[in-house]
C-alpha cells in the first residue's frame, strides 16, 4: 500500500473536539472482523483520497486513528500496542487508542480519530463528506 500520503493537512483534532455527529458520514468497509483479532492493528486507506488509517482491535472493539504520527513522519501501524495506547515506532511517543490524545512524549498533538462501526462482518470507517 502507498503510505506516501501519511502526513497531510487534515485537521488533527480528535473527533469529539470537531463536533462528532455534526457532519454527514460516508461509511467505507475496510476490513472483515475476522481479519483483526483483539490486540492487533492494520494499515488501511479510506475513501476517495485514500486517507491513511491505523485500524485497531482493542479488547474486541474497533478504533481508528490517522496513521501518521503527529510528531514527525512515522506510520503508527508500524508501532506497537501497549495496554490502551499505541506506541509510535520512531521515537516511542504514544497515543490513547480510544481518544487519540497524547499519552507519552515527544507526542504533544492529538492524532485524528474516526468513527468505526461493524455491520455484519464488515468493519466500516466513517469519513465526513
Ligand atoms: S515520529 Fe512518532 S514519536 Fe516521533
Amino acid at each position: 500500500m502507498n503510505r506516501d500520503v501519511c502526513c497531510d493537512s487534515s485537521p488533527l483534532l480528535p473527533q469529539w473536539e470537531r463536533g462528532r455527529g455534526e457532519g454527514i458520514l460516508n461509511w467505507y468497509a475496510v476490513a472483515k472482523t475476522a481479519e483483526l483479532a483483539p490486540g492487533e492493528m492494520m494499515y488501511v486507506e479510506v475513501g476517495k483520497k485514500y486517507e491513511p488509517v491505523c485500524l485497531i482491535n482493542y479488547d474486541g472493539d474497533f478504533y481508528a486513528l490517522n496513521d501518521c504520527c503527529t510528531h514527525e513522519d512515522a506510520s503508527l501501524s508500524d508501532g506497537e500496542i501497549s495496554g490502551d495506547e499505541i506506541e509510535c515506532p520512531m521515537h516511542g511517543g504514544a497515543f490513547e487508542i480510544k481518544t487519540g490524545l497524547p499519552a507519552a512524549m515527544p507526542v504533544v498533538v492529538p492524532v485524528k480519530t474516526y468513527q468505526v462501526r461493524v455491520v455484519d462482518d464488515d468493519v466500516q470507517i466513517g469519513l465526513e463528506s
